[in-house]
């Protein structure tokens, strides 16, 4: 069995076994046709399977419909170059913020990576800053949205993560994280800080909404250990939306991860590398020869060109006729390699642009205590 926590993702994940051990569940197609319902329409990684499981979510749309919105809750650890499996999250987050005219609230966890990686303080500010050039030149929208950074606003989820923390055993976290007693213990209080914005927003305003989470599945855990607890303290359990994995360029086991970097697609990688890396690595589904190709075709399934290409092909129809044909060997491996490198470089191109442009307004996003609602 694969092992899927925030601090671990190994081997091929069966997302079938890990609804039932996680006790998370499947979307269904009424779930998707209520989103479709309110939002006008389903982003392709709902219709996808991408975003596949939930907890809570009915409840969390009965209370929109009754005029009671939600906020929505995600983050980033600041330790390395942004990949392009955290921007399929983060894409899809700022989608719903469109859809739902809701505010996100975004937390950069700099005592996170810290305490868990082999970095110095110096080192993780710097990435935090530069995740957060990633996130801005996503387009959230700067009167909605607001960043939290653990060591910076230490002042106001301080007090509120001690509450967690009191409710939390060693014995839990130990559990939940395979840790032992050599963790060091700045990471064992951890789960307490990522918990804080489930409610931080309600405790600044005095409101009860709802919370929800987008987040890739290797986070959930942080949360299913926190439901029970903010429950505890008068808060609403957050409901939470599921990513399964991007996959890394070597094939469909494990998750793309920054530690990985030549597996893996950064924001900052210039055209050539994207193509280097992706000619060179990209595990292929088609057959050792041509002849042999376009006689039994390819597999899409585990074919790592055309999985990435379902996070960048918003055109159903096009992405449709990509698979039919190299399903029947009509295209190439070559071909659908060189597809996908045109469609990620045409993306960060752009990406990077608005990046540049996302140095002067970083201000804009920081969280102040006097941050207007705007909703
Ligand atoms: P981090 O920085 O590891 O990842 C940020 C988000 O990206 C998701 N993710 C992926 N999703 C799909 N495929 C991948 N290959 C992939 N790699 C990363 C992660 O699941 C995550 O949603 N502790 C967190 C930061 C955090 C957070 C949160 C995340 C704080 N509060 C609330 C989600 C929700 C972290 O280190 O994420």
């Amino acid at each position: 069995m694969a092992k899927v926590n925030p601090y671990q993702v190994e081997g091929k994940v069966d997302y079938e076994r890990l609804v039932k051990e996680f006790g998370i569940s499947k979307l269904t197609a009424q779930d998707l046709q209520r989103i479709k319902k309110i939002a006008g329409e389903l982003h392709p990684y709902l219709k996808r399977g991408i975003f596949f499981a939930h907890r809570d979510l009915k409840w969390c749309l009965d209370e929109y419909e009754k005029g009671n919105k939600f906020f929505l809750y995600t983050g980033c650890g600041p330790s390395g170059p942004v990949h392009l499996g955290h921007l399929g999250t983060w894409r899809f987050t700022k989608w719903l913020q469109d859809a739902f005219g809701v505010e996100v609230w975004f937390q950069f966890t700099d005592d996170e990576k810290f305490l868990f990686k082999d970095l110095s303080y110096e080192e993780v500010q710097k990435w935090t800053y530069e995740n957060m050039l990633d996130v801005i030149a996503l387009g959230f929208d700067p009167k909605r949205t607001h960043f939290l950074i653990d060591t910076k606003h230490a002042g106001i989820m301080y007090p509120e993560a001690i509450k967690v923390a009191k409710k939390i055993t060693f014995s839990t976290i130990k559990a939940a994280f395979g840790f032992s007693d050599s963790n060091n213990i700045g990471s064992i209080f951890y789960t307490s800080m990522q918990t804080v914005p489930v409610f931080l927003p309600n405790v600044l305003r005095g409101e009860n909404r709802p919370c929800l989470i987008p987040l890739g599945v290797d986070q959930d855990p942080h949360f299913r250990i926190s439901r029970d607890v903010v429950e505890k303290l008068g808060h609403h359990k957050p409901a939470v939306l599921h990513a399964v994995f991007m996959p890394p360029l070597t094939g469909m086991e494990g998750k793309m991860s920054s530690s990985d970097a030549d597996k893996a697609i950064l924001t900052t990688d210039d055209l050539a590398t994207v193509k280097k890396k992706i000619n060179k690595y990209a595990f292929s589904g088609g057959q050792a020869t041509v002849e042999e190709h376009r006689r039994k075709g390819g597999d899409p399934d585990i074919d790592i060109a055309y999985q990435w290409l379902r996070y960048f092909e918003f055109d159903d129809k096009k992405l449709k006729k990509i698979h039919d044909n190299y399903k029947s060997g009509k295209l190439l491996s070559g071909e659908l390699k060189s597809i996908l490198i045109d469609k990620i470089n045409e993306f960060l191109v752009e990406h990077r642009k608005k990046r540049e442009k996302a140095r002067k307004e970083v201000e804009k996003y920081v969280y102040r205590a006097n941050s207007p609602r705007l909703i």
